[in-house]
């Protein structure tokens, strides 16, 4: 397994939308292991394929935060959001776009159909924080990002940060 690197804003890759997962086979294995351990490390609960540069429809979430929990990872191959229900403010985070923390607003509780890491099609009915995680990483799938569900001056403002941040970063290399 290893961890590779996540993408940030305003990496443009970000922006590709990812391809139907088709092939279940060893490349598809090692890079779940790898989005794992990835987003373990960084630590987050939730990570989307595009993220780490790979164009497919996966996302893999993990809401079982507390040390004291069990793990408990899902993956969503060629996910589909079939049913939104109710309308909550949550404040997301996202692993590209690190130190920042905004409201969205998402669906309250959502029903997504999905292959798991073995292609087996599910059904899945979630509500809280695991409604807020595949709503945000469903998006990731699509090119979408969190920043998108930004009001104009929040969305220059976070734009504007990370932007400063990437050039910094491409400067000190
Ligand atoms: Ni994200």
């Amino acid at each position: 397994m290893a961890i590779r690197p996540i993408l940030h804003y305003p990496d443009k890759r970000l922006r590709n939308p990812g391809k139907p997962v088709s092939d279940f086979g060893p490349e598809f294995q090692q890079l779940v292991d790898d989005m794992a351990e990835t987003m373990y490390a960084a630590p987050g609960v939730g990570l989307a394929a595009p993220q780490i540069g790979a164009s497919l429809q996966l996302f893999i979430i993990d809401v079982a935060t507390d040390d004291d929990q069990a793990s408990d990872l899902r993956i969503f191959a060629n996910p589909e959001i079939v049913e939104l229900h109710g309308e909550v403010l949550y404040e997301e985070g996202c692993l590209s776009f690190p130190g920042v923390r905004e409201d969205v607003v998402r669906a309250e509780r959502v029903r997504v159909r999905a292959q798991d890491r073995h292609g087996n099609s599910f059904e899945l009915e979630a509500d809280e924080l695991l409604a807020i995680a595949i709503q945000h990483e469903n998006d990731h799938l699509v090119g979408k990002l969190m920043i998108d569900h930004l009001s104009l001056l929040k969305r220059r403002l976070v734009h504007r940060t990370l932007t400063r941040r990437a050039a910094e970063g491409a400067a000190a290399e």
